[in-house]
């Protein structure tokens, strides 16, 4: 089962994603047949995840573009763009499908969108073997490796496999998996429902942790190493990723566990220098105050609810794309990140 793909259809085809706003509970997929519909999945979060949004996004364009006057057609797809503004994914699927639909037209259109579909899949399988293979040198003597990661990277972030969490799909393949920590990621809970919920289905042995706990637990030693994902990496290395994952990256470092980011070359954002010019959106204060709708904090609470963080370049062991292996710049004595070492 595809996170989200296209139907064809006798006039005009769909979008078909899982709707995660169910998982664990049900496992239920969402028809989406118009940019509206669309854009509210992509803000409550039925749809998500940096490579998955890249793929909603350009074939949410496709959609437009098939079933709407050209005018408005536009107006549609500009607020899709803007329906979530830290991943750059999201930009380059409307980007790239809109440019195609340009040049060639719907057809093309729904055609660059579906490259964009088989390319994530290809590309996760890519950064899951060369992220096993570093593990194997960064850990060496090391036969089964335990991992934390935050949020959730597998397959329900992207198409049919995952970054970070397919790194840790593919130790558990090989047999090399003792366990995988989880961080719940309040407030939204992708690593408690959505990670655990792939472990599970996987067969995986894992924990889910508490977030405040990731700190001792790595200082405490048995960790191998921490796997992310990243929503934008900017040119010098510094990642956007789920919040928390900064803490994660201080308390690795403190421990001395090697800290890899796991990412499609589409998420590196060579316009963006540096972490500092990253938007990091803000989810406001209901996700905070309230759980399931029942309130936790006393009326009138507010809370700040930033839904990422950057991550410096200087505290990530190594960034994993589909084509290299790259140590950010101020790792001393590595490449930059524009050089392949792998
Ligand atoms: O708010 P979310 O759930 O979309 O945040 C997702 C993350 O932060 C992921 O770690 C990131 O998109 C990489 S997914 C392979």
């Amino acid at each position: 089962m595809r996170t989200i793909d296209w139907v064809p259809g006798p006039n005009t085809g769909h979008i078909r994603l899982i709707d995660q706003t169910r998982l664990p509970g049900s496992l239920v997929e969402l028809d989406v047949h118009t940019v509206d519909q669309l854009v509210d999945a992509i803000g409550r979060l039925a749809v998500r995840g940096a490579p998955a949004l890249g793929v909603a996004g350009a074939l949410g364009v496709a959609l437009a573009v098939d079933t709407l006057p050209a005018q408005e057609a536009m107006g549609q797809v500009a607020r899709l763009r803007a329906a979530r503004p830290t991943a750059v994914n999201l930009a380059l699927g409307v980007d790239t499908a809109l440019a195609a639909f340009r040049s060639g037209g719907p057809d093309a259109a729904l055609a660059a969108a579906l490259r964009m579909r088989d390319q994530d899949i290809a590309a996760c399988r890519a950064m899951a073997r060369r992220g096993v293979d570093l593990l194997a040198r960064l850990c060496p003597g090391r036969i089964e490796l335990t991992v934390m990661t935050i949020c959730n990277t597998g397959a329900l972030a992207a198409v049919e496999h995952g970054t970070a969490l397919g790194v840790v799909e593919q130790l558990h393949a090989e047999g090399r998996l003792a366990r995988a920590l989880a961080c719940e990621t309040r407030p939204l809970l992708q690593g408690a429902r959505l990670t655990a919920w792939e472990l599970e289905r996987m067969g995986a042995r894992y924990d889910v942790l508490v977030d405040s706990a990731a700190a001792s637990v790595l200082a405490a030693g048995g960790v191998d190493a921490v796997l992310v994902g990243a929503d934008r990496i900017a040119a010098n290395g510094d990642t956007a990723n789920k919040i928390g994952t900064f803490a994660l990256s201080l308390a690795a470092a403190h421990a001395g566990v090697p800290f890899l980011v796991v990412a499609p070359e589409t998420t590196v954002d060579g316009g963006t220098p540096s972490g500092e010019q990253i938007k990091i959106e803000d989810r406001g204060s209901a996700e905070v105050c309230e759980f399931h709708g029942v309130r936790t904090t006393p009326e009138g609470a507010t809370a700040l609810n930033p839904a990422f963080d950057v991550t410096p370049a200087r505290l990530i062991t190594a960034i994993v794309t589909d084509r290299r292996v790259v140590r950010p710049p101020e790792q001393p004595g590595t490449p930059a990140l524009n050089e392949e070492e792998a």
